[in-house]
Parts: structure tokens; sequence; C-alpha cells
């Protein structure tokens, strides 16, 4: 009998890739998703490349009696990948009580409920956000680095969220949870079948950048080159989907088979490798032959100058490693982005 995993936010870019690895890895995935970021086909297109269907509800998770309703229709859910959030740092700023609300209301539903219906386990999807400007003898950063008062309200809603569920582990709740912080995720499928959608105008700069590749945009502006890196632009820790999938599948196990050592364990999920925005750039024309059009222009308020992860923590205890290269990564956004040229999507 497969072990029975319920994925929020499951039709979303992270988690549709993780529920083709769960079910990869022979679990049974129930998908919970509002659809407020994402859209229905996405189950189409995971059964297109596993061959199975995944159960999907069309629930928003902050409504409890909805939310509960799926714990009742699918008996035996035994873990939860909490990926369902609001996620862009720009709108928190402007909407702050909605992101509080989603972000927070949503994860203390769920935590409700684990001990109810016997859920062993939650992996919660956390962010490198919450280092905030990791001091330079502090880089590559590790899980030990200093929380940082956060830059924006989604970030404060990564770093509020990873204090509920040791708060409510602590006290005694019968469950164990594994926070993951992820870096920059990028890529697409390699089928091309499956993706990251922005909604509207990207804000994150792969969507952006390949969809200035295919002319979708007029130009991509690199914001400031006037930083203290080598080229003068950011740095960030960018990480095939992929491999971040696969983080997600090892912690599930890692819990399931009681191989958790603390009831809470904190992982950074990164490729250990940091990137300037122009060294991608030059990267991405390198492994696709497109030249790019591409502009400086000024600094994005909120911004963090450089950031990558030390993940030896996730290597040697989740037993974990990304594998794929930029090049790897950067070419698979570039093939979805003519797949869905090709489909008239976009
Ligand atoms: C990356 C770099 C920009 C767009 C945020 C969240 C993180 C995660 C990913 C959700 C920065 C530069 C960007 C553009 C640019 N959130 N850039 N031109 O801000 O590092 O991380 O999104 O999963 O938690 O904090 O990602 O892709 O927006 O920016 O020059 O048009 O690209 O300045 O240096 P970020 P990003």
């Amino acid at each position: 009998m497969s072990k029975k995993i319920l994925v929020t936010g499951g039709t979303g870019f992270i988690g549709s890739h993780t529920t083709v690895e769960l079910q990869n890895a022979g679990y049974e995935v129930v998908i919970v998703d509002n659809l407020s970021n994402s859209k229905a086909d996405v189950v189409d297109g995971i059964e297109k490349i596993t061959g199975i269907r995944p159960a999907f509800e069309e629930v928003d998770c902050c409504d409890l009696p909805a939310l509960e309703g799926v714990f009742k229709k699918y008996p035996g859910i035994q873990g939860i990948i909490h990926f369902a959030a609001s996620k862009a740092v720009g709108e928190s700023v402007e909407k702050p009580l909605m992101y509080y609300e989603n972000n927070i209301v949503s994860l203390i539903n769920l935590l409700k409920l684990m001990p109810e219906y016997g859920v062993k386990g939650i992996i919660f999807s956390s962010s490198c956000t919450v280092y905030g400007q990791p001091d330079p003898e502090n880089l590559p950063v590790t899980e030990e680095a200093p929380i940082k008062k956060a830059e924006s309200p989604y970030g404060n809603t990564k770093q509020i969220n990873e204090e509920i569920v040791q708060d409510f582990v602590h006290s005694g709740a019968p469950i164990s949870a594994i926070l993951l912080r992820y870096f920059n995720p990028i890529g697409s499928h390699p089928s091309g079948i499956i993706g990251e959608m922005p909604n509207g105008v990207p804000a994150n700069l792969i969507p952006y950048l390949t969809q200035t590749a295919i002319g979708i945009r007029p130009c991509l502006k690199v914001f400031g080159d006037d930083y203290d890196t080598p080229d003068g632009s950011c740095i960030r820790d960018y990480i095939y989907v992929l491999d971040l999938a696969k983080a997600h599948v090892a912690a599930m196990a890692r819990i399931l088979e009681g191989k958790n050592a603390d009831p809470v364990e904190i992982y950074n999920v990164g490729t250990g490798k940091g990137v300037s925005v122009l060294e991608l750039i030059n990267t991405f024309e390198k492994c696709t032959g497109v030249k790019l059009n591409y502009e400086i222009a000024p600094r994005r308020e909120g911004d963090i100058e450089k950031v990558w992860g030390n993940v030896d923590k996730a290597n040697k205890v989740l037993g974990w490693k990304a594998v794929h290269t930029l090049e790897e990564s950067l070419s698979s956004a570039w093939n979805w982005q003519k797949k869905l040229r090709e489909r008239g999507i976009m």
C-alpha cells in the first residue's frame, strides 16, 4: 500500500515538480490548491509525465472545514508537504494583511488537523530570505546563521511560520517537521510539460529573462551593477527545481522512516555556489545561443547583495545533493518558454 502524502499548492511551480518526484518514488499524492496562482490543467501535465493522476481538491487551506473535508475524504494521509502560500516579495509590501492571513492561517489549520488525523510529519517550504543579508564572514550561510529582521512581509511570514512549527512541536504535538530553506528555485521539468508559470509580469529573474529572450518583453533590466561583488551585480544560489523537488522526497522519507534525529530539523536547499546576475545572463547566452537584450537599471528596493548556501548538512545528514548544472537549469527554462510559445500560451 503506497504511503499517502498531501501536497498543498501542488499545482504550483515547486509543488507540481515535487508531486512528480513523489509519484516516481512510489507515494500516493493528494493535491490541495485554491488555484489562486496556478491552473488545474497542471494535474493533466503531472499525469502525462508519470502516468499516474494525483487526486486533486480545489480547496483553500485557510478554509478549515473544507480542508478537514480533504482529510476525511482521503483517510490515512501520513505526511504533508506545505507549499501553498503567497510568495511575491513586492506584492507582500503592498498587501501585508493578505500575506499574513494567507501564509499563517493556512499553516495553523494544517497543524491543527495533523494530530486529529494521525499525520506523522510535515515538510515546510521555507526560504533563505530568513537570513536577510548574511554578514560576509557568514557566507556561504549555514543553518546556524543568525535570523535577521525580515526585509518584507513575505519574508516575515516565513520566519513566523518556522517559529509556529517549532513552538507547536515543542508543546508536545505528536508530529515531526522538517523546514527546508530554499535558495532560488529555477528551471522547468525536462519534458517541457510543466514549468514556472508566473501570473502577469514576472517578478523573478528567470521567467523575465526567458520572456525577454523569446520577445514577450523588450528588455531585461539588471537591478544594479554597483554592489560589492566581483562584477557589481547581485549574487544568488540558483537551484534547479528538479533537485529541489528531490530534496522534499528525501525529507519526507526521513520522517516517515523515523530517521529524523530531532522532531524539528532545518536544512538549506541550494547548490552551495553563488552566481551573479551578469554571470547568469552570460551562461544563458552561451548555453542557448540566444543573445539577450538587457540593460543596467537602478537597484530594486529590498534586494540583498549576496547570499548563497552552505549545503553540507543536507548533503551529509539528509543524503541529498543538487546534481544539475546552471547550464542544465537555464536550458530547461528556455525549453519551457519555447514550448509555451509552440502551444500559443504566451
Ligand atoms: C534574483 C536576482 C534581482 C528580476 C525571491 C524571494 C525568494 C524566492 C525567490 C519564492 C536579484 C535580480 C530580478 C529582474 C533583476 N521566493 N533581478 N531583474 O529576490 O533573490 O528571491 O524570489 O520562491 O524567497 O526572496 O529572486 O528572481 O526576484 O531576483 O536584475 O527583472 O535577480 O535584483 O538580484 P530573489 P529574484
